[in-house]
C-alpha cells in the first residue's frame, strides 16, 4: 500500500510534467485530425457549388439575337453599322423582376444625340435597372427601347453592347500598370493609347499618377483615390468610343477639391457623346442637361437643375439636403 502510495507520489510529482506533455502531444495529434476534418466539410461545400455551376451553365439563354428574317429593314443596317449618333429612346416601358412587384411603371423618355442626363431617384427607385433594360440585360414586359430609332430586340446583342459603354458602380482595377487597365483585351499601341488619352483629357489625370501610363497600381487600384479609380473606369470605357456612355456613379465620399478635378475631367471625357449618369453627387447633377427625377419606378419630374429647385419637388428636397451635407442623392 505503502509502495503504491509511494508510486503514486512519484507518479503525481512526475505527472505534472508528464501530463503537460501529454497535452501538448495530444493536440499535436487531434488537430491535423480536426483540419482534415474540416477540409472534407470545406471541399464538400465546394462540390455542391461545382454542381450548381453545371445547373445554371446549362440553362438555356433566354434573350438571344432575333433571326435575320424577323428583323426590320433599318434594324438590319444599323445592326451593322458599330457607330450611331446615341439617341436613346424608352416608350411606356413597364418591368418587374418577379410577377407581383413591378419595379419599372410606365416609364417613357428621349435622350437627344450628344445630350447628358443624370438619374437621380432615392435607393431602391429603379435607376440601375434602367440601364440594365437598356443594356438588354432583362427585357421589359411591356412597352420599347430603342437605340438610334431601333428597337434593340432587333439589333444584335454584340452591336448593342458595342455601342454602349457602361462604368458600374464599384470599378475594377487589377494589379498592372494603368496602360494594361485602360486596354485591357483591345489591340491598341501604345503610341495609340498616348494620343486617345490626349484626346480625351486625360494628361492632368496620368500627370498626377506619377509615372503616366507606366504607374503600376495595386491589387483593386488600392494606391489611387476613389475619384482617380472612377476616372480610370471611365477612361477605360471611353477609350473603345461607345456611342453612349453610362455611367453608375460610385456613392463613395469624395472630398470638395477632389470632386471639383474629377468634375471638370469627366466633363471632357463626356463632352460630345451622349451620357447617362446615375448620379448621387450634386455636381454631376447640375453640370448635366436634363434631369430625371425617378421615384418608385415613375419617372415624377424632369427638367435641369435650376427649373427643378423651382418646382420645389423631390429633387428639390433631395438637393437641399445634400447642399447641407446631410444626404447624398
Ligand atoms: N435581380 C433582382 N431581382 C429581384 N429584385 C431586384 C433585382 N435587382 C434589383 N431588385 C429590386 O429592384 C428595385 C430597384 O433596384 P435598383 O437596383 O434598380 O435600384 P437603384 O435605384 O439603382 O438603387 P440604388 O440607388 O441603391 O443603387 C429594388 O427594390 C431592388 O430590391
Ligand atoms: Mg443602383
Amino acid at each position: 500500500m505503502l509502495a503504491l502510495g509511494g508510486a503514486m507520489v512519484t507518479g503525481g510529482a512526475m505527472g505534472l510534467g508528464t501530463l503537460t506533455t501529454f497535452i501538448l502531444f495530444s493536440q499535436r495529434v487531434f488537430d491535423p485530425l480536426r483540419q482534415l476534418a474540416e477540409r472534407f466539410t470545406q471541399i464538400q461545400g465546394g462540390l455542391t457549388a461545382v454542381e450548381r455551376i453545371g445547373e445554371l451553365l446549362e440553362q438555356p439563354i433566354e434573350i438571344a439575337d432575333l433571326p435575320s428574317s424577323q428583323r426590320s429593314a433599318a434594324a438590319m443596317v444599323s445592326g451593322e453599322e458599330r457607330f450611331s449618333p446615341g439617341e436613346v429612346e424608352f416608350e411606356n416601358v413597364s418591368f418587374a423582376y418577379r410577377p407581383d412587384d413591378p419595379i419599372l411603371t410606365d416609364l417613357s423618355f428621349r435622350i437627344a444625340p450628344g445630350e447628358h442626363v443624370a438619374i437621380v431617384g432615392p435607393t431602391g427607385s429603379g435607376k440601375t435597372t434602367v440601364i440594365r433594360l437598356l443594356c438588354r440585360l432583362y427585357e421589359p414586359q411591356q412597352g420599347t427601347i430603342r437605340l438610334d430609332g431601333v428597337d434593340i430586340r432587333e439589333l444584335p446583342i454584340a452591336t448593342l453592347r458595342r455601342r454602349l459603354g457602361v462604368v458600374l458602380q464599384d470599378t475594377f482595377l487589377f494589379s498592372g500598370n494603368v496602360a494594361d487597365n485602360l486596354r485591357l483585351d483591345a489591340d491598341i499601341s501604345e503610341a495609340d493609347l498616348e494620343r486617345l488619352c490626349g484626346d480625351l483629357g486625360l494628361a492632368p489625370l496620368l500627370g498626377r499618377l506619377g509615372d503616366g501610363l507606366a504607374t503600376e497600381l495595386r491589387e483593386r487600384g488600392g494606391n489611387l483615390s476613389s475619384g482617380e479609380r472612377q476616372l480610370l473606369a471611365v477612361a477605360r470605357v471611353a477609350i473603345r468610343d461607345p456611342s453612349v456612355l453610362v455611367m453608375d456613379e460610385a456613392t463613395a465620399f469624395m472630398d470638395p477639391s477632389t470632386e471639383a478635378t474629377l468634375q471638370r475631367d469627366l466633363d471632357t471625357l463626356l463632352s460630345g457623346r451622349t451620357a447617362i449618369v446615375i448620379a448621387h453627387r450634386l455636381a454631376t447633377v447640375e453640370a448635366a442637361d436634363r434631369i430625371l427625377v425617378l421615384r418608385r419606378g415613375r419617372l415624377i419630374e424632369e427638367g435641369n437643375h435650376r427649373e427643378l429647385r423651382a418646382v420645389g419637388g423631390l429633387y428639390a428636397q433631395l438637393a437641399e439636403l445634400q447642399e447641407k451635407g446631410l444626404a447624398t442623392l
